[in-house]
């Protein structure tokens, strides 16, 4: 498994995997803009030719806002969630950011397990944030990148 950053020809797999994974995912176009905006770090995990899993986040001076992640459920839990955020994070702190923060549904116990494991704490809850079904977002923040 190869983590490295994401480029055009990956976006028709990230595209159908948003699909698969969200009730509003991002489309295709989304992401080529992404691509191209200063701001942004987007990371893939790489099987050969198969993007299992996807990771990007922006950063505003010394803070990142972690925007999405996701793994093809055939490669969950054998680590792959886990090196991506562990690598988008040196790549942020690289790029000067010194705190990263996340929202993730409070029913997603999955992600927040993932979070805890790597040292996000909460620090906030946003109420209603997420529609289709409608939840709280619980907002996790990590320090000293
Ligand atoms: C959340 C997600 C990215 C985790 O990816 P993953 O590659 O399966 O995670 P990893 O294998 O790296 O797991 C690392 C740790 O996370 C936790 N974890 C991951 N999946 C878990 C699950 N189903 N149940 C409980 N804990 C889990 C565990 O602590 C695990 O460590 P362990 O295997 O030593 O117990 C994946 O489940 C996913 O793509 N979910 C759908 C998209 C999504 O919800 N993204 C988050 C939006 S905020």
């Amino acid at each position: 498994m190869e983590i490295r950053k994401m480029i055009a020809e990956d976006i028709p797999q990230i595209a159908q995997l948003e699909k698969d994974c969200f009730a509003d995912p991002w489309s295709a176009a989304s992401f080529t803009s992404e691509l191209s905006n200063p701001l942004s770090t987007w990371l893939v995990a790489v099987d050969g030719d198969v993007v299992a899993g996807y990771i990007g986040a922006q950063t505003v001076l010394d803070s990142a806002d972690i925007m999405n992640v996701a793994v093809l459920p055939v490669y969950r839990r054998t680590g792959i969630g886990e090196k991506l955020i562990n690598c988008l994070c040196t790549h942020l702190s690289q790029r000067g950011a010194r705190s990263v923060l996340l929202e993730v549904r409070v029913s997603n116990t999955p992600a927040i397990r993932l979070y805890e494991k790597l040292g996000f704490t909460v620090v906030g809850r946003r109420p209603n944030y997420y529609f289709h079904p409608k939840e709280d977002a619980l907002i996790y923040r990590k320090e000293g990148l």
